[in-house]
């Protein structure tokens, strides 16, 4: 147990730095300084290997250098633009629970598009659009530099046919020109969203998503049974500001 403890203190790259910093052989000169032994040296390549490609998969390659959280909001002093994103373990996770409440292949191929409201800088949108061949995905978002750098992140993939089956908007969600008629799974990160905000969103899911519609959100939704939603389940979704996140699942009745 202590040995085990050990050693991954001395795999995390902080205390691989501090330890290199402290260690007797680093105040040594260059001449005297010991070569790694043969040993030792596998184990290195090894962890170095593992790393990086666990922190860098392809899909998060395609938003290098986009962070939702640097664009400017300066102007959209009416709208609630906190960001914080949904995890790409996360996305598996919601696509499941879509999947279990919802199968795509009980849906007409016409109402196969999946919605993100408040897309940020459109993970959640090009993670469904890659995990279902059959799905369009959709993200909608206030803030123009997010929806551009969604757009950036879009233009990277390299799959055509994954790439053509995306759709970013920019505005807000409650603009009636949006309809979601033609939506059997949507997600929206509404934690910062106000009580007013809420209620308009209930009713526009209440009179346009179809029958079997499956909403992912943080925050409930009052009054949710009294439009036609049944709440299914509260389960943790990871979120890049908490690993243990409630969402609450409903589905239109
Ligand atoms: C917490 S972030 C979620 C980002 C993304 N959905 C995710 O989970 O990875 C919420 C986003 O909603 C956007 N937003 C807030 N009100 C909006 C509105 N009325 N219309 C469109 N987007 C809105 C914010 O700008 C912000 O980017």
């Amino acid at each position: 147990m202590s040995r085990f403890k050990l050693r991954k203190k001395k795999n995390s790259p902080n205390s691989f730095q501090s330890s290199m910093e402290n260690s007797t052989a680093n105040q040594l000169p260059a001449s005297q300084k010991k070569a790694p032994t043969r040993k030792y040296r596998p184990s290195l390549r090894k962890r170095t290997m593992r790393n990086p490609a666990k922190k860098n998969s392809a899909f998060d390659q395609l938003f290098s250098g986009l962070m939702g959280n640097t664009a400017n909001t300066d102007k959209y002093t009416n709208y609630t633009t906190t960001y914080g994103e949904v995890t790409e373990q996360g996305i598996r996770k919601m696509s499941e629970i879509f999947q279990k409440y919802c199968p795509l292949k009980g849906v007409p191929i016409e109402n196969r598009t999946f919605f993100d409201l408040g897309c940020g800088v459109g993970k959640a949108v090009i993670g469904m659009a890659i995990l279902h061949p059959e799905l369009r995905a959709c993200g909608i978002e206030i803030v123009e530099e997010r929806i551009q750098f969604a757009r950036q992140a879009q233009s990277r993939i390299k799959n055509k046919n994954i790439m053509n089956r995306v759709a970013f908007y920019e505005g807000s969600f409650l603009d009636p020109k949006y309809r979601y008629t033609s939506t059997c799974w949507l997600y929206m990160s509404n934690l910062c969203f106000n009580e007013e905000t809420q209620q308009q969103l209930l009713s526009k899911f209440a009179a346009e998503l179809p029958q079997h519609a499956v909403v992912i959100c943080s925050k409930e939704l009052n009054g949710a049974d009294k439009k036609g939603f049944v709440l299914k389940e509260r389960i943790n979704i990871p979120m890049t500001w908490n690993e243990q996140h409630v969402v609450n699942i409903y589905q239109k009745v």
